[in-house]
């Protein structure tokens, strides 16, 4: 049992392999939150909360000349509002009479086998015989009848406790909730760090790590999807917490649209972290009698570093996210059609491709943007799901069959949220957009945003993606999202009703998507949106791959994959090797750098192989087939950081070490022109000390301790940017 609740002393503890997580009813029916750490046996450790006089703190009516008893200075599970806690609300609703107060007590609870599902949003999934528990606990207000259902899955073996949180309207009223953290966590103390993921279009997930200093410090998006500017993950740490040791606590909302993570150190330096739907220009309606659902926040703690806690995240997006088969399959390598010709292409000329793609080893080609309608340019066409005849006589099954015919399987490039007004479907619907009524529409790459909150635009999104699809010949779909969201304001909602409009996008969204790639189980869907834009835990419930970033120069996608990697497993990040000089950063970098950096993920091409000598041809191939061969390895295994981009190493490593500690891969790229002449070293972690492993490269036979504590040796005199991989065995 994972969840053990006592009832004398109306403790839950909750326990996973390395961690306990407690909670306890205090006697007046708040729920308070003790403990979340390092694992500890089921006593009471409500010692913790020191029992003195706040002075100005509010105390609750109920516990009269107590001024001891104070929401603000106990720790809370699921906060209250506007009664006497002052941190960052849980929750803030406006009641029907126009009051803010809400006040959770303690009502009742629910223990189970298995793990709960939201019926409106994406959540974790656990197979039948797997560990895991769920506990609801339902708060009541109990003057306003509205209670807040609190949901934990346990997935006992991965140190992971998702939560969420149901409102539902027990009052005789409509209520405007305005802000539903889906979890919220108190620590006593604060002497933490925070590291966040932030970034831009071609500079995504950028690591930054600080103190969390006194007041609130909040990492966010309101751009209407998850976004490039900061990831929906955060991880809170001590302050000596490095990969090897320490504790951290990681926390990732499985939600594709506004997001907010804040953390708050108070004037008596306690912590509280909370996260979930950004509440700006959130306003929902929730009619007497219905529910709000917040989405899920996984949440993962290790003792032990930043490693093990990349581990369970790891473990748990590979396991329980996605339930596509491709999950667990040898992921095709593509030669992606979009850096090579963007629009400009013919059938002939993808062919021709395809057929020379075959000499780099891809087994599979995508067709990019540009396939449909009038799309000659960014200007046109978008929203047109129709083949352009014109470079594609007889249009999708027609080229999907010459690809097959070729060995080779096919996929399909779609943007369907977006569209041109200089379209066939704008012209037709013009009403069909996000649009403030009376103003002008803001375009972003001239394009605008079809609206989602709309039951008859999701189900015309879901026969036109569908009708091509169901012609058969697809066997992988590039899902893209290409522009943030503004102009919010729907035409299917009334004026009280717009400030729900950006979720209601994102339950489209998730609608759109149960449509199309949950009806075809055999097309490998990958996520994007200008790259990396969208990395989230949602999307990896439909996406085994998401598209990590529109910068494909090796050296800068060092530090993207790396930001990427504390929460997202390298399965699930999409990664090709392009053209030199980049076409972004203009940086040359030798072919072999940019192969082992590519395979830092789901390996691909991006480039025209018609350009290519005979000889980068033949490299490639090697390449190709080096991936090949470790594909399972990169897929399944547990990824380790050796060096971080940022620091002042010469090099950045990372490795993987198989699940049976049999087999593991190290990959290096210098970074210095140090390098030269000077003695590198690459420590390695993961091994067995006592064991005996041999280095295929250089038929070297070391100990893992010897390999752990002093490292591989790195050749000397090396140009800046050179790769080295390192397969061990274990003797
Ligand atoms: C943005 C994506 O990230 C690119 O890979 C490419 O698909 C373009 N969109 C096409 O418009």
């Amino acid at each position: 049992m994972s969840i053990i609740y006592n009832q004398t002393k109306h403790v839950f503890s909750i326990h996973t392999a390395n961690s306990t997580y407690q909670m306890k009813v205090s006697e007046y029916g708040h729920l308070l939150h003790l403990y979340y750490g390092k694992k500890i046996s089921d006593e009471d450790v409500s010692y913790l909360i020191p029992h003195v006089v706040r002075s100005h703190e509010s105390n609750p009516a109920e516990v009269g000349e107590d001024r001891v008893y104070s929401l603000c200075a106990y720790p809370q599970e699921f906060s209250s509002n506007d009664a006497g806690d002052y941190r960052i609300p849980s929750i803030e609703i406006v009641n029907a009479d126009g009051s803010y107060a809400f006040v959770g007590k303690y009502h009742s609870h629910k223990i189970y086998h298995g793990k709960y599902r939201l019926s409106s949003l994406p959540t974790l999934y656990a197979a039948e015989k797997e560990n895991v528990e769920t506990l609801e606990i339902i708060l009541k207000d109990e003057i306003t009848h509205i209670s807040v259902k609190l949901l934990y899955g346990v997935f006992y073996d991965k140190d992971v406790i998702t939560r969420a949180a149901i409102l539902y309207n027990g009052s005789a009223k409509g209520i405007h909730l305005q802000r539903m953290m889906s979890a919220s966590l108190d620590f006593m103390t604060s002497d933490f760090d925070l590291i966040g993921f932030f970034g831009h279009h071609y500079f995504e997930r950028q690591t930054e790590r600080h103190h969390l200093t006194h007041g609130i410090q909040e990492l966010g998006s309101f751009r209407g999807v998850s976004g490039h500017f900061h990831n929906p993950s955060a991880i809170v740490c001590d302050r000596n917490t490095d990969e090897d040791q320490g504790n951290a606590y990681g926390f990732a909302l499985m939600y594709s649209g506004n997001f907010v993570f804040d953390a708050e150190v108070d004037g008596y330096s306690q912590t509280r972290v909370a996260m979930g739907i950004h509440p700006k220009q959130f306003d929902y309606l929730v009619d007497k009698g219905e529910c709000f659902e917040a989405p899920e926040v996984v949440m993962a703690y290790s003792g032990e570093g930043l490693a093990k806690l990349s581990h369970s995240y790891h473990d748990i997006f590979r396991q329980n996210a996605c339930e596509s088969r491709f999950v667990n399959e040898r992921r095709p390598i593509v030669l992606n059609s979009w850096e090579p010709f963007h629009f400009s292409f013919d059938s002939e000329k993808l062919l021709s491709t395809a057929e020379i793609s075959r000499q780099l080893g891809a087994d599979m080609f995508v067709l990019d943007d540009g396939w449909f309608g009038a799309r000659d340019h960014e200007k046109a066409g978008l929203g047109d799901w129709v083949a352009n005849e014109k470079k594609l006589p007889g249009g999708i099954p027609v080229l999907a069959r010459r690809i097959h015919d070729l060995g080779m399987s096919f996929g399909l490039w779609f943007e369907p949220e977006m569209v041109n007004e200089d379209s066939d479907l704008y012209r037709a619907h013009p009403d069909w957009c996000l649009q403030v009524p009376g103003r002008a529409p803001s375009r972003s790459r001239h394009q605008l945003c079809l609206d989602l909150s709309g039951p008859d635009v999701c189900d015309y999104l879901i026969k036109a993606v569908n009708q091509i699809l169901d012609a058969g010949g697809v066997d992988y779909v590039k899902w893209d999202y290409n522009r943030y969201v503004c102009d919010v304001y729907s035409q299917y909602y009334p004026p009280e009703r717009q400030g729900e409009i950006y979720h209601r996008y994102i339950l489209g969204l998730y609608r759109i998507l149960d449509g199309i790639v949950k009806t075809h189980p055999d097309i490998l869907f990958e996520g994007c949106s200008g790259g990396g834009g969208r990395f989230d835990g949602a999307m990896l419930t439909y996406f085994p791959q998401i598209w990590c970033s529109d910068n494909t120069d090796a050296p800068s996608r060092l530090t993207i994959q790396y930001g990427t990697s504390f929460v997202y497993p390298v399965s699930t990040m999409g990664a090709h090797v392009s053209v030199c000089p980049n076409k972004k950063t203009g940086r040359t970098v030798p072919l072999k750098t940019r192969a082992v950096t590519a395979m830092h993920g789901t390996f691909g091409y991006e480039l025209d192989p018609a350009k290519m000598n005979e000889q980068e041809r033949e490299e490639c191939a090697v390449y190709s087939e080096f991936y090949r061969k470790n594909e399972e390895l990169i897929r399944s295994g547990d990824y380790y950081r050796l060096s971080s981009p940022y620091d002042e190493s010469i090099y950045t490593a990372w490795q993987f070490v198989s699940k049976s500690g049999e087999e593991s891969l190290v990959c290096v790229v210098t970074e210095d022109i140090s390098i030269i002449d000077k003695n590198s070293y690459v420590r390695l972690r993961g091994l067995e000390g006592e064991s005996l492993y041999k280095v295929e490269q250089t038929g070297q036979i070391l100990s893992g301790a010897a390999l752990i504590n002093i490292g591989l040796l790195l050749p000397h005199t090396q140009p800046q940017y050179s790769a080295f991989v390192y397969s061990l065995k274990k003797l």
